[in-house]
């Protein structure tokens, strides 16, 4: 999209990688109408329309609500492969090259689905988005922390047959009142698993939660933290030890953990050197993909083009992939900052 500000123009074209979408929050409205008619499903909702108009939260919880709602269209491996087509396909639009990508396997097995068809989706869909728009992705497997240790930990037994398919472990789902010491036996043993693990901390919780992510779970990048401007010790830590923060700037604002874009803490943490990332979290429903992002977080904070590769580069060098790889998409980075930068 072209636009009257270079820098904003740049910013969409450069080359990114996303690191906190979850799949289920990318299910758009036409595509829910599609797999309830193709599943003999019926939506509480008359039309498409009808249901968008649904999307007016006032917290994480009025969303999870209905984000799990909405998860009851997705049965067979062939829907989960079709949501994650349109997810690449439109991530592809932005230029974004890698994705990591969350999956909550609870929501699907709970209603009966076999994980294998719920994984097996998701690969078939990222295997054919690769050959269509040579968009890279892996797999995320977020334990909802609203559920039981126990149940997590029956839920990664399950998924241990297709663990070749899963990058890493995260943590999801309604935070206040679910601190992430809940969570230290799953998570060792996810990491006995040699796989890296995340957790969202600090998006309604408070610092302390990112504290018990970093501590307790080994977490390797916090997924939102924005509240850790509140712990000034807490943000030196992260800009110390170069910790990656997920950051989802039109989440914020439609889950009001920000009132306005202008009074979002990104701007400070990335003033302060923290390895921020720009995400979509749940773009469906936050009203807005990658780029969508961007140019709500230009329009309020203005930045210029090095900080806009600093972000882009956090994004691959906060990425669990190969450093060879990560190297690969710097290069392209710096290409695309060379030519217009
Ligand atoms: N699951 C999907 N989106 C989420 C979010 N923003 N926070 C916690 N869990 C989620
Ligand atoms: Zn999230």
């Amino acid at each position: 999209m072209t636009t009257h500000d270079p820098v904003l123009d740049l910013a969409c074209r450069m080359p990114k990688a996303e690191l906190h979408v979850h799949i289920e929050g990318t299910l758009e409205p036409d595509l829910a109408f599609k797999l309830a008619r193709r599943n003999g499903i019926t939506l509480p909702y008359a039309d498409e329309a009808a249901l968008a108009a649904a999307y007016d939260f006032d917290c994480l919880q009025s969303f999870l609500d209905l984000y799990y709602a909405c998860a009851d269209v997705l049965r067979t491996a062939d829907d989960f492969r079709d949501l994650m087509l349109a997810y690449l396909e439109r991530a592809a639009v932005d230029n974004v090259i890698h994705a990591e990508i969350f999956f909550d396997p609870q929501t699907h097995t709970a209603r009966g689905v076999p994980i294998g068809d719920v994984i097996g989706g998701f690969v078939a869909g990222i295997e054919a988005g690769r050959a269509r728009w040579g968009v890279d992705a892996s797999l995320i497997l977020c334990f909802l922390r609203h559920l039981s240790e126990e149940d997590g930990l029956a839920t990664l037994a399950e998924a241990e047959p297709y663990l070749e398919h899963i990058v890493g472990f995260g943590l999801d789902s309604s935070e206040k009142g679910h601190p992430p010491r809940k969570f230290q036996r799953l998570f060792a043993r996810c990491r006995e698993l040699g796989k890296p693990v995340v957790a969202h901390a600090g998006e309604e919780g408070p610092p302390e939660y990112i504290r018990e992510a970093l501590d307790l779970l080994g977490s390797q990048r916090i997924d939102h933290g924005v509240r850790s401007v509140e712990d000034p010790a807490l943000v030196a830590r992260l800009v110390r030890d170069g910790i990656p923060l997920t950051v989802c700037p039109l989440s914020n604002i439609r889950l009001c953990v920000f009132d306005k874009m202008e009074q979002h803490t990104l701007a400070d943490l990335l003033a302060d050197g923290a390895k921020v990332t720009i995400n979509s979290d749940d773009p469906a429903y936050f009203g807005g993909y990658m780029n969508d992002n961007i140019r709500a977080v230009q329009a309020a904070f203005h930045f210029n083009a090095a900080a806009w590769y600093r972000m882009a580069r956090n994004s691959f060098e906060a990425s669990f992939a190969e450093p060879a790889q990560k190297a690969a998409w710097i290069a392209q980075l710096d290409a695309a900052f060379a030519v217009d930068g």
